[in-house]
């Protein structure tokens, strides 16, 4: 039987690119979503893929949501952390709320998803986590503070985890993209994204679908060695 991975915020941007990428692997692959149904019922209709509504960033939601995935698809052996927002604002300007946010979406929904699924990787000796962290979690980004620290902070999770998890035979390794033609990018300042834009040596942004290339070579069955990573594209 095909291993069953779920990837959080998968019908949009990487996250559907990482979803597609797997299906056509011939995974069995569900997606997360957290607000836009609309997009959500699209994804569904274009590629097949069940998608589920949960917030990441609500521990008892991540619980509720794996248990009901799993009794309708089967253990979840594959996992993708890869939804997550921008609240940017330079730091004078950054309300509470908009560090919180970023910060339990982004880095809390980490744990919530790893803790609701690592008692079965463990049982059946099989995982693959992938989280997905950001060139701005690695260099930090003018405006950004809550979002390079959640992402900063992956890395970190990602290393400490892939130490208890590698005898268990699972791997936990984080991609870190950079600038991706997706909806978070475009929804930079024209002026702020032609000056990333310069600075990016293949002088384009990058596709979803590079990334999940990346992902795909990540959660391999044979890619048991490969843990701890942090993967910078
Ligand atoms: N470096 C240095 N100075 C900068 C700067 C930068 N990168 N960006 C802006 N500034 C300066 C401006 O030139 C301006 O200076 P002056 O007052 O002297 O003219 C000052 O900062 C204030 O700029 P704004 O008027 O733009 O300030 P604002 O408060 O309205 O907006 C901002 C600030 C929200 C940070 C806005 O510039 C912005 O949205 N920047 C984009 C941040 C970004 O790159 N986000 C990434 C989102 S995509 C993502 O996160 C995906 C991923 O993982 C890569």
């Amino acid at each position: 039987m095909a291993r069953v991975a779920l990837v959080t915020g998968g019908t949009r941007g990487i996250g559907k690119a990482v979803c597609i990428a797997l299906l056509e692997e011939g995974y069995s692959v569900v997606a997360t979503y957290g607000g836009n149904d609309e997009r959500a019922k699209a994804f569904t209709e274009e590629t097949g893929i069940p998608s589920h509504k949960w917030d990441v960033s609500d521990f008892a939601a991540c619980v509720a949501g794996v248990k009901q995935v799993e009794a309708e698809v089967g253990p979840i052996d594959i996992l993708v952390n890869n939804a997550g927002i921008t609240r940017d604002g330079t730091l004078q300007k950054m309300e509470h709320a908009m560090w919180q946010e970023v910060i339990d979406t982004n880095l809390g929904s980490c744990f919530n998803m790893c803790r609701a699924t690592i008692d079965g990787m463990r049982a059946r000796k099989f995982g693959r986590v992938v989280n997905v962290g950001s060139i701005n979690g690695q260099g930090g980004q003018y405006g950004q503070v809550n979002y390079a620290a959640a992402k900063s902070g992956i890395h970190g999770f990602t290393k400490a985890l892939a130490q208890e998890g590698a005898r268990s035979n699972i791997t936990v390794n984080a991609i870190a993209p950079g600038y991706i033609d997706t909806d978070m990018v475009a929804a930079v300042p024209d002026n702020v994204l032609e000056k990333i834009v310069a600075g990016i040596p293949v002088g384009r942004l990058g596709k979803a679908s590079e990334i999940a290339r990346g992902v795909v070579f990540l959660v391999a069955d044979d890619a048991g060695f490969l843990t701890g990573g942090q993967h910078m594209y």
